[in-house]
């Protein structure tokens, strides 16, 4: 597992015309193999934009992307070695899927990998089954389905890769509770599983809070918080400045203290919250 580096990385779309736009200005990260990291960040703050440097899709203008201290952009085969490695989930599923069924879009990634035949066929099964794909499905027309079963091609097409790094971009957007409460399930059991990174893009700040260990928060296409769960929403005005909410747990928690009840700056889980609560009443646990 590779350990990321991103140095001074700046992108500029439409660079040179009237609709320039900076998307990242000068942003400098490291992610350590392993880690579980959720970047947040309000509407056009340059999330998409950062994960595509990820697997080099997008080209910085400035700055460097390193994977073990190694530029991915050095040669045409690093770069195609990092998109085996690197399995990045967009944020709209259409731009990603084109094969004429859902079979032959899983098995993309595989296929280019040049596995045995025998290999693609587990993958795809495996996959399929991870992202909540039902085989009955496998010889539709991608295009024909629905937004959200169209997600969960995109996550399985990705999967079958099994990647080192899994970059995910809204990966719950359209995805109905039991739906979205499976796959986060099933991405946490690979995370442990494998040991891999991640890099999950959410807008939802109670996932955020329960299932990454590191959160990054950007504004305007640079990183303004980063830190652990209770690091980062223990700032609640800051995040509210960039438009963000946080974590009902912690919005309660944040209630509670302003009416008297002395209560720790760093619950942000309802499970938390519960179980201290409860402990005020009585030594009651959950
Ligand atoms: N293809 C493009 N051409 C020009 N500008 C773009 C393009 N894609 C994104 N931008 C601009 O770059 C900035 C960052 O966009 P980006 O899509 O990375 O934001 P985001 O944080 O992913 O937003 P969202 O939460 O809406 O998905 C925005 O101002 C956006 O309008
Ligand atoms: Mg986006």
């Amino acid at each position: 597992m590779p350990d990321i580096r991103l140095e001074s990385l700046r992108y500029v779309y439409s660079r040179g015309t009237p609709f320039e736009k900076v998307a990242l200005n000068d942003v400098t990260l490291d992610i350590p193999a392993g880690q579980y990291v959720a970047l947040l960040g309000h509407t056009g703050s340059g999330k998409s934009t950062l994960i595509q440097q990820l697997n080099g899709l997008l080209t910085p203008t400035a700055g460097r992307v390193l994977y073990d201290g190694e530029d991915i952009h050095r040669s045409k085969e690093a770069l195609r070695d990092i998109r085996f490695r690197v399995g990045l989930v967009f944020q709209y599923p259409e731009y990603q899927l084109f094969e004429e069924t859902v079979y032959k879009d899983i098995a993309f990634g595989p296929g280019n990998m040049r596995l045995p035949a025998a290999e693609i066929e587990e993958r795809v099964r495996k996959s399929a089954h991870f992202a909540g794909v039902d085989e009955s499905l496998f010889d539709a027309s991608p295009l024909e389905l629905s937004g959200g079963q169209k997600r969960r091609i995109a996550i399985a097409g990705v999967m079958a890769m099994k990647p080192d790094v899994l970059v995910l971009d809204e990966p719950i957007a359209g995805l109905d509770p039991a739906g979205c409460r499976s796959l986060l399930e099933n991405i946490k059991r690979y995370h442990r599983s494998t040991g891999c990174t991640i890099v999950l893009v959410t807008h939802e700040m109670n996932v955020a809070a329960t299932e990454a260990e590191r959160l990054l928060v950007m504004r305007a296409g640079q990183i303004a918080l980063d830190g652990t769960p209770q690091e980062v929403f223990s700032r609640p005005e800051e995040l509210r400045s960039m438009g963000l909410d946080i974590p009902g747990a912690a919005a309660l928690a944040q209630a509670l203290r302003q009416r008297g009840v002395s209560l720790p700056e760093s619950i942000y889980s309802p499970k938390y919250l519960a179980k201290t609560l409860l402990s005020r009443m009585g030594g009651v646990s959950c």
